[in-house]
C-alpha cells in the first residue's frame, strides 16, 4: 500500500508495507479521508512520539470502508462505511484498529464529512462532559474557538445549551464562531481575554489548548468550583500557579490527552458520541465545520495552511477519492 513518509523537512506518499492483521478484535479499513490534527504537526517535529505500539505514520482519525473483520467482533461488516479514532497510522492506504475505535457514519453524512468527526468531537466531548462534567447551564470558555477541536465544542456547547465565549486569532474567525454558536469572543492578538471573559460572566470550564501562557489569565476567569481542563500547551508548558486562588475558589485543574487513552476507554468516549452527538449529526443540528482538503500526495500543503493557523475547522487528506 501507500503511505506518508515523514520527517521534518519533507512528507513523501510512496510504497509501504500494509499493518498486519486484523487480529481478534481488529479491523481493517480501506481509508477515504484522513483528518489533519495540529498532533501530526507536533509528531511531525519529533515533539509527539507516537504511544507504544502505535503505527509510525502519522494520522490520527480517517473515514473509510471496512475490507477485513477480525475474530470476535460483532456488529460491523465488511463493505461498511465507517469512521475511526487512531493512535496512528492514518496517512495511508490502510489502516487496522481495534474495532471498538470504529463508529458507523452518522446517517446523511459522507465519507468526507466523517473524517472529520472521531478526534474533534472525542476531544470535545470527553473533555467537557466526561472529564469537566459540565452541569447544567454551565458556562464554557474556549481557547483556540476556530480550531477543529475549538468548532466541534462550540457546537456541542450549543447543542446542550451551555454558553459558550471563544478566544482566537482574527475578526473573522470569530464571526464564523459566532455563527456556530459562541456567545462571545475575544481577538487574542489585542492583549488578554480577562476582562472580556469576566464581563461576560466568568467561565465555570475552561477547555485550554495553550497551557503555560494563559494560566495566570484564565485563574483570574475561572469561577468558583472552574474546572481548567488543559488538553495542549500551545503556549508552553511551565507556569506559576497561584495556589491561593485555588484554594480559596475551589478550582480544579485537568490534564488529559486522548490519544494515550487504551481502546476500551476510546471505545467508551465513542460509544457517548454515537448515543448523544450522532442523532443530532444526523438531523443536522451539528454538523463538522470543514475548511479545506488536498489530496494525500500534497500533505504538506495541508500542513504549512495548519502552522499557519489559517484554517477554521479541519482540515482533510482526500485519500481513496470517495465521498
Ligand atoms: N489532549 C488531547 O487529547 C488533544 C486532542 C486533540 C487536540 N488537542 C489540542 O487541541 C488544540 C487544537 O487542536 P486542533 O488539531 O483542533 O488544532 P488546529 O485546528 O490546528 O488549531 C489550532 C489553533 O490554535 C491557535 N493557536 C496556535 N498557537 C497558539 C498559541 N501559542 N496561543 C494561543 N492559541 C494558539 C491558532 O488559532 P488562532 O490563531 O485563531 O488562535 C490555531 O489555528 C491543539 O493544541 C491540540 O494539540 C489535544
Amino acid at each position: 500500500m501507500l503511505a506518508i513518509h515523514h520527517d521534518e523537512e519533507r512528507m513523501t506518499w510512496r510504497e509501504s508495507p500494509a499493518p498486519a492483521g486484523p487480529a481478534p478484535g481488529e479491523v481493517r479499513l480501506k481509508i477515504a479521508w484522513a483528518g489533519v490534527n495540529r498532533a501530526d504537526l507536533m509528531q511531525r517535529a519529533g515533539h509527539y512520539p507516537p504511544p507504544p505500539g502505535a503505527s509510525a505514520v502519522l494520522g490520527l482519525e480517517v473515514s473509510g470502508t471496512l475490507i477485513e473483520i477480525g475474530e470476535g467482533v460483532d456488529g460491523l461488516e465488511a463493505g461498511q462505511r465507517v469512521c475511526a479514532l487512531l493512535a496512528g497510522g492514518g496517512y495511508a492506504e490502510e489502516v487496522v484498529v481495534d474495532a471498538r475505535q470504529v463508529l458507523p457514519l452518522p446517517d446523511g453524512l459522507d465519507l468526507r464529512q466523517a473524517a472529520a468527526l472521531p478526534e474533534a468531537f472525542a476531544t470535545a466531548w470527553l473533555n467537557l462532559f466526561m472529564e469537566g462534567a459540565l452541569a447544567s447551564g454551565e458556562r464554557v470558555l474556549l481557547h483556540a474557538g476556530a480550531s477543529g477541536v475549538g468548532t466541534a465544542a462550540i457546537q456541542l456547547c450549543r447543542s446542550f445549551d451551555h454558553p459558550c465565549f471563544v478566544t482566537l486569532g482574527s475578526d473573522a474567525k470569530l464571526a464564523t464562531c459566532q455563527e456556530l454558536g459562541a456567545e462571545a469572543g475575544w481577538n487574542r492578538h489585542r492583549g488578554s481575554f480577562v476582562d472580556a471573559v469576566k464581563d461576560w460572566g466568568g467561565a465555570d470550564l475552561i477547555l485550554d489548548p495553550v497551557g503555560a501562557s494563559y494560566l495566570a489569565d484564565n485563574q483570574q476567569v475561572l469561577n468558583t468550583d472552574g474546572r481548567l481542563v488543559v488538553i495542549g500547551f500551545m503556549g508552553g508548558r511551565q507556569a506559576e500557579l497561584d495556589f491561593g486562588r485555588l484554594l480559596m475558589k475551589r478550582q480544579r485543574v485537568i490534564g488529559s490527552t486522548l490519544r494515550s487513552r487504551p481502546p476500551a476507554e476510546k471505545g467508551k468516549i465513542l460509544a457517548a458520541l454515537q448515543a448523544h452527538v450522532w442523532p443530532r449529526l444526523a438531523s443536522g443540528e451539528i454538523a463538522p465545520l470543514i475548511d479545506r482538503s488536498w489530496p494525500i500526495a500534497e500533505a504538506e500543503a495541508a500542513h504549512a495552511h495548519v502552522q499557519a493557523d489559517a484554517n477554521v475547522g479541519k482540515v482533510l487528506l482526500e485519500v481513496g477519492g470517495e465521498a
